[in-house]
């Protein structure tokens, strides 16, 4: 078609390439182009239904969208356009003609259109996600399962702390992760809402059925107001808000796969596909993807502060600057998207070296809470009194060069008379025991501890509810192919009307 539909009345003139460039979302706008033509067609849907459009044109605008989606993208928008909106009219109008292609969008306006194309895309980004997310849980929870016995030192301050389990350390991502998830499947309900009808900003005076178009298109309900339809994009700060959270969690464990990919730890070892190498120095093999994961998160992150600064002073209602906020969603959505695979794809192969991890946990005085619950529970003394007996004696066996099996009741009545006046008079039995790590983590039976019986059980609940979740997950995927159905059924219905 010969120039711009949208300028042939208030204002004229092409556009210079810079102007049209700066001011396009065409490129973005591929999120949107699947999302486009469903809404489209679900509004040509309701304006037949409703008597709003005739149904002969109604029926040859549909027939349209199908082959401009059949079309694609890269064909339909080959020339120049200010976004998919008046790309896809104008490949109408071009093949059936102004009067009836034109008619599309009577009683719309891309305001409510856009913010319509963008929820239901977002929706279907978000059960992809989940369902990456959802794998990413699965890798940690059988990797755990491997691992209820590994013990290793636990850390607080990057320094020993007390021991604790692989599985228990694996879990306490896992958990993170569930809640990660439970805060998207959150997000999802107010992300899918309609805001079609809306119009521009006040609706229109066409008879039009909103909660139809809501329906055909599988919206949970509507965002009422058409002012807040077409202006709100918190539902993109919540969903970027998630994400960012979620790359956190993701950066986190990804910071320990570095650390403990070093020779320093010698914990993990990556697979080799998920690792790169020196061009200078032979020997090197670098946790790159690890690495890079850290600084996708700052990323997302950057994109929600972007998109919070662009919406916190915008007037209602519809302002330009929203088209800068969405490509800002997209960008998040699509790096989350590839941190949670190749998270999981490391996960799945790195070789912890259990070995390594014990061999640490007993040289690090991790287990010294532990001999200090001993004296109280054997000799009655105060925590605090007990605390001060054992940092003495930690201190005394680091200064004498003993490693912790080499601590005895000796030593310890030695200390506890210089700085408590009486010995304590424990067997050296009892003392070895108390500062063995794999006994330390056995008498941690509380729940949430790391005692192997204990992470089972844990275990044993994390899976029933990854299936709760995954079931969840299952209904929301069926709800988007009922979509696909409902409309076409619509469609049918209508044809049929026309025949009869
Ligand atoms: N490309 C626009 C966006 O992403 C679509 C809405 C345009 N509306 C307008 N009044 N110019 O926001």
């Amino acid at each position: 078609m010969e120039g711009d539909i949208l300028r042939r009345g208030r204002i004229r003139g092409v556009k210079p390439p810079e102007v049209d460039r700066y001011t396009s979302s065409i490129e973005a706008d591929k999120w949107i182009f699947e999302a486009d033509l469903m809404v489209d067609k679900a509004h040509v849907v309701m304006l037949v239904e409703q008597g709003i459009i005739p149904l002969e044109d109604g029926l040859a605008i549909i027939e349209k969208l199908d082959e401009i989606g059949r079309m694609g993208y890269e064909e339909v928008t080959r020339s120049s356009f200010e976004d998919i909106h008046v790309a896809i009219e104008t490949r109408l109008i071009e093949a059936l003609g102004e009067d009836v292609g034109g008619r599309m969008h009577t009683a719309r306006s891309r305001n409510d259109e856009v913010a319509t194309c963008i929820r239901f895309a977002l929706r279907r980004q978000l059960i992809g996600l989940l369902g990456e997310l959802l794998e990413l849980m699965k890798v940690l929870h059988s990797r755990s399962l491997e691992h209820l016995d590994a013990i290793m030192p636990g850390y607080t301050h990057t320094q020993h702390a007390q021991p604790v389990t692989l599985a228990h350390h694996l879990n306490a991502h896992l958990d993170s992760f569930e809640r990660d998830f439970e805060r998207i499947l959150d997000a999802y309900k107010r992300v899918n809402l309609s805001p079609l009808g809306a119009g521009a900003l006040a609706t229109t005076g066409f008879p039009i059925n909103r909660f139809r178009t809501a329906e055909l298109l599988g919206f949970d309900g509507l965002v009422e107001n058409s002012m807040d339809a077409v202006s709100a994009r918190d539902f993109i700060l919540e969903t970027l808000s998630c994400l960012a959270i979620l790359a956190t969690h993701l950066s986190r464990i990804a910071e320990e796969l570095v650390l403990w990919s070093s020779l320093e730890f010698g914990y993990a070892e990556l697979p080799d596909e998920y690792s790169s190498t020196s061009s200078i120095m032979p020997q090197k093999k670098n946790p790159d993807t690890m690495e890079l994961t850290r600084a996708k998160a700052c990323r997302v992150y950057g994109n929600l502060a972007a998109a919070l600064s662009m919406l916190k002073a915008l007037p209602l209602t519809y302002n330009r600057d929203l088209q800068e906020v969405t490509p800002r969603l997209w960008d998040s959505v699509e790096t989350v998207r590839s941190m949670l695979r190749i998270v999981s794809g490391a996960l799945k192969n790195v070789e912890f070296k259990t070995e390594a991890m014990r061999i640490r946990v007993s040289e690090g005085f991790s287990t010294a809470t532990e001999l200090a619950d001993l004296l109280v529970r054997r000799r009655g003394l105060a925590f605090r009194t007990a605390h001060m007996i054992v940092g003495a004696l930690v201190s005394e066996a680091l200064s004498r060069g003993l490693k912790p099996e080499q601590v005895d009741g000796k030593l310890l009545d030695e200390v506890s008379v210089r700085v408590y006046g009486k010995p304590m008079n424990l067997a050296d039995e009892e003392v070895r025991e108390a500062l063995t790590p794999s006994k330390c983590v056995e008498v941690r039976k509380v729940v949430g501890g790391p005692s192997p019986e204990t992470v089972r059980e844990a275990l044993e609940h994390r899976r029933k509810l990854i299936e709760r979740l995954e079931k969840k997950l299952k209904s929301l995927e069926e709800k988007e192919y009922a979509v696909e159905r409902r409309l076409a059924e619509a469609v049918e219905k209508l044809r049929k009307q026309l025949r009869a």
